[in-house]
């Protein structure tokens, strides 16, 4: 963090201080104009982030921190597929894998869009084929893949479920615990079966495991042969995918400049082609397209992206909160909150920064989230009477993909109410004049009161669209990857490498002899040892 970082942020910290006795209600009284004028439009996206307790003096500062840790001239070293991703040598350059021909993606000087359009239509051309009912005889899709090879594809499959070929169903198997794979083959016929093993390297463990177990189910119904004609892969690692039994023409490629976790828009994104078809595929990546023009061209404060970023900033690095809550008020985004976990956690889940230093105070929030209305019934006495502030992101889509008469209504409203009674709260007065109204004795007022207090002056920002079509949802995530971008070069982190995945992979592989009674558990330390001991105990037990 340089020092007009850290200045930037101490002078938001003293206003900060200076604003905390203003309350979010207080500020829209003040303003009528206010909801507009904390609101940015792009397409048919509006974010509505008036109720954050934000001025005209905190988005001044905020944006003031966002130009002195150079943001914008990061953006453009991104979109220019400079090599950002300096732990590991690459640039991060997944905006390519959406963008037009018109504009070059250079990688090491060289012009990588001829590269990506001519895999994006073999891919998109194989989808097509995969899904003519005429022609192929699938019905259903096991999709084999884990963290980016699976959350993106699988979550936007979800939400674009009603875009899809009727005749087509498409299972995610991500868990090694076999338990997966098996419950998603029950009931399958093999023969109307397409696997699509989905890895960027093809050695992940879990991903291996479960594409040799679906080889052997579907060679022990239709012989070895078969395996040709029933899978396919998307990796950057041809030789690996090869050697599996998958012929060429059946291998999708990628390149290491794609992050797993922003892979969805390459042919990652091969099974929820086949679903939806290329026609809807490319209007998801148009989508995401315009948010990248935006991104890189609006003005900061303008740029809705960045806007979320600074504000995603100040939450942590000022306010001190620890947690974000993705609320999507669409069940078809019911994933989306796990998807934006990868997308957020694993890249700014750091505490170095990009030159190895440690960094000067907190970093990526923990995100986490599950569709309203459900999780009202779960975890909403939390975000309106716990002690911990929660900034909430709402998503609402304005009208229904499914004709549902007054449901649509019922879950606007509640989407709605909860982000108002989170600002507003409810006061001890108010409290105590209802439960007079109601009858109570003074005595039994004073005992309930203080349980029935909302503080209330609780931050959110509401996200709105017309509906969840694949355009939107495109626009969505691309908005979601801009955003952690923002925040990462902030706080000065390489927000595109993953090394604190590795040691937890290292440490299970050097177990598993252990655990299968083939090396003795000499080197472990003492607690792992009682473990062990006691997994074998219960085993034969
Ligand atoms: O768990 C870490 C990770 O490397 C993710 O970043 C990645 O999305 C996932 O594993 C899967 O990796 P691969 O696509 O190589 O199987």
């Amino acid at each position: 963090m340089t020092r007009l970082v850290k200045s930037s942020l101490a002078r938001l910290a003293a206003h900060h201080a200076a604003l905390a006795p203003r309350r979010i209600a207080d500020l829209f009284a003040a303003d009528s104009t206010r909801a507009t004028r904390f609101s940015r439009r792009l397409g048919g996206l509006h974010v509505d982030f008036a109720k954050q307790k934000l001025t005209d003096e905190t988005l001044d500062l905020l944006l003031s921190l966002a130009d002195a840790a150079g943001v914008t001239t990061a953006r453009d070293a991104m979109f220019a597929g400079e090599c950002l991703n300096i732990t590991e040598n690459r640039a991060v350059l997944h905006v390519a894998l959406r963008a037009m021909t018109d504009r070059p993606a250079l990688v090491d000087g060289r012009d990588v869009m001829a590269d990506v359009v001519i895999e994006r239509e073999r891919m998109l051309a194989f989808a097509e084929a995969m899904r003519n009912p005429a022609t192929c005889p699938i019905r259903h899709i096991v999709h084999i893949g884990i963290g980016g090879s699976d959350l993106g594809p699988a979550c936007a499959a979800r939400a674009l479920k009603p875009f899809g070929a009727p005749h087509l169903t498409c299972h995610f198997i991500a868990n090694v615990d076999g338990a997966d794979l098996c419950e998603a083959l029950a009931g399958l016929e093999p023969a109307e079966t397409l696997v699509i093993v989905v890895s960027k390297t093809f050695t992940t463990v879990e991903t291996m495991m479960n594409a040799r177990a679906a080889r052997a189910w579907l060679a022990g119904h239709l012989g070895e042969s078969a395996v040709a004609r029933h899978f396919c892969a998307v990796s950057t690692n041809h030789a690996a995918v090869a050697a599996f039994g998958i012929p060429p023409e059946r291998i999708f490629g990628f390149w290491d400049w794609v992050g797993g976790r922003y892979s969805l828009w390459s042919s990652v994104g091969l099974s929820l082609a086949i679903l939806i078809g290329a026609t809807h595929f490319r209007a998801m990546l148009e989508g995401a397209r315009m948010v990248d023009d935006h991104f890189r061209t609006a003005p900061p404060r303008d740029n809705i992206p960045l806007l979320l970023g600074v504000i995603g900033v100040y939450h942590r690095s000022v306010c001190g909160y620890a947690s974000r809550a993705i609320i999507p008020y669409d069940q078809r985004l019911a994933r989306f909150p796990a998807l934006i976990q990868q997308v957020d956690m694993e890249s700014n889940g750091k505490s170095v920064q990009a030159d190895g230093t440690p960094v000067d105070g907190p970093t990526g929030p923990l995100i986490w989230g599950e569709p309203g209305t459900n999780s009202q019934h779960s975890f909403f006495q939390f975000l309106h009477q716990g002690s911990d502030i929660v900034p909430v992101e709402f998503l609402l889509a304005a009208n229904p993909t499914n004709a549902d008469g007054d449901q649509h209504d019922v879950l606007v409203a509640n989407c709605l109410a909860q982000a108002q009674a989170l600002m507003q709260g409810r006061n001890r007065g108010e409290v105590e004049a209802i439960l007079k109204a109601q009858g109570m004795d003074d005595a039994a007022i004073a005992r309930l009161a203080p349980h029935r207090v909302f503080q209330g002056d609780r931050p959110s920002t509401m996200i709105l669209y017309p509906r969840l079509d694949p355009a939107m949802f495109g626009m969505l995530l691309a908005l979601y990857e801009h955003r952690v971008f923002v925040e990462g070069m902030i706080w000065g982190i390489n927000s595109f490498d993953q090394w604190g995945v590795e040691l937890g992979k290292e440490r299970a592989s050097a177990l598993l002899p252990a655990l299968q009674g083939k090396a003795a558990p000499a080197a472990i330390d003492g607690s792992t040892q009682a473990l062990l001991a006691i997994v074998a105990a219960l085993r034969h037990g």
